[in-house]
């Protein structure tokens, strides 16, 4: 039987008998995301980091683990992950690297490769990603390639990261010409939420993540997006635990079913995609820094997904202004002049950096837009001069 197979029957459909009682007893909550041999459960609760090891074992009984995090995470959180190891299993090593984006470059993965390697670790042993986007995606890819796939468990500790990228085994590194142009699908054998680690996160990050919540709303429930507009304040403050809760697992359901629906990305996964065709040019432009948080290039993009949408009389004007006053009232930007610092992108060197996008097909850009809050879409029928048009305006 394939380890695959063992990993399924060992976590079952969704934590079976003995999973169910210790989510009555722990408030767990969990969404499975079926992929055939590749499927796996997305648990969250609060305190989850302490229980880690005990999730776990359960799923690879007798694994050994090795650790990867950053500087920044490993002070408030390696401590307790590594002690829920204790007597569960063995802790082969750990790697702390540099917290930010210029992590998930080639000479980190190389190091990190090659340091996993020297510590010995196996095809059947666990990598275990605690912390951030960046964290997830680099040690994502490192396990994808390493002795050509190991098993990772994602171990969120942004709300970015529990909302969107520990969730669909995208991962990648950034390269000179853009981001996440290298990379490969390899999904998590599990990934574990913990809504109690937000509690370290600064609110700048936190603001970061809703911007991916948000997300889920506009392009696809807007009964979702309705509830955060008047419920963002107990998410984003991290202070109301049902609300955090409640916006982590409708966000990854919402994730977990285009996922199943379009595993590599061929056509309704582009969806998730929403604002980031705009976002990711002017993180580039940005120079991937601290200047600009992934999660508000996603906010500006959004907003002018929406404005382009209605700019072409595809959704009403209302729509737009009404997504860009929620934003705005989260602290988040919405547009190229919110971006603090010197300097402003013009139109030609956004689209330069949009046609390296992934979604480019023979040579046309893929927009995902908008009719209405809940009813975006796909598509390339959009000629590059009106996005030329649209962006003179926009960064006029
Ligand atoms: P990040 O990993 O850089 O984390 C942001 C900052 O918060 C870092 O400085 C980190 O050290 C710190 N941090 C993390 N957890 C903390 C905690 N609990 N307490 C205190 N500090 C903490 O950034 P991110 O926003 O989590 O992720 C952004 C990355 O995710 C980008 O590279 C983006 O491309 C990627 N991403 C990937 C996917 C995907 O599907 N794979 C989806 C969305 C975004
Ligand atoms: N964050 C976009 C995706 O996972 O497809």
């Amino acid at each position: 039987m394939s380890e695959r197979v063992l990993n399924e029957t060992a976590i079952g459909g969704g934590g079976g008998r003995n999973g169910d009682a210790v989510e009555r007893a722990t408030g767990e909550r969990r969404v499975r995301v079926s992929l055939g041999a590749r499927s796996y459960d997305v648990v969250i609760g609060s305190g989850l980091i302490e229980r880690a090891g005990a999730h776990v074992a359960a799923l690879v009984p007798g694994a050994k683990v090795a650790i990867v995090t950053d500087e920044t995470v490993a002070g408030h959180h390696l401590a307790a992950l590594e002690g829920s190891f204790s007597g569960r299993a063995e802790v082969r090593g750990r790697f702390v690297l540099p917290a930010g984006e210029a992590t998930k470059s080639f000479p980190e993965l190389a190091r990190l490769t090659e340091g996993l390697l020297a510590l010995g670790v196996e095809r059947g042993d666990v990598v275990v990603a605690l912390g951030g986007g960046v964290i997830g995606d680099l040690v994502g890819f490192a396990a994808a390639i390493l002795r050509r796939g190991v098993r990772f468990v994602q171990v969120p500790t942004t709300l970015l990261a529990q909302v969107d990228s520990s969730v669909g085994g995208k991962t990648a590194i950034n390269t000179a010409q853009g981001k996440n142009l290298v990379g490969a699908f390899h999904q998590p054998a599990l990934v574990l939420a913990d809504t109690r680690s937000l509690s370290t996160l600064s609110p700048r990050e936190m603001r970061a993540g809703y911007a991916e919540v948000v997300k889920y709303g506009l392009l696809g429930d807007r009964e979702f997006y309705i509830w955060l507009e008047q419920g963002w304040r107990g998410v984003v403050a991290g202070n109301d635990a049902a609300a955090v809760t409640r916006a982590v697992e409708v966000s990854v359901a919402a994730k977990a079913r285009i996922v199943e629906r379009d595993e590599t990305e061929t056509g309704e996964r582009m969806l998730l995609n929403l604002g980031h065709t705009f976002g990711h040019a002017l993180e580039a432009w940005a120079g991937f820094s601290g200047r600009l948080l992934h999660g508000e290039a996603v906010a500006i993009g959004m907003a002018q997904a929406f404005r382009f949408s209605a700019s072409l009389g595809l959704a009403p004007t209302e729509v737009a202004a009404r997504v860009e006053r929620h934003l705005r009232e989260v602290g988040l930007p919405t547009r190229i002049r919110d971006i603090p610092g010197p300097g402003a992108p013009d139109a030609a060197e956004l689209i330069a950096l949009m046609a390296q996008d992934k979604k480019v097909m023979a040579g046309r850009l893929t927009l995902i837009l908008a009719r209405e809050i809940g009813e975006a879409f796909v598509t390339r029928d959009v000629d590059r001069a009106a996005v030329e048009t649209f962006l003179q305006a926009e960064t006029a």
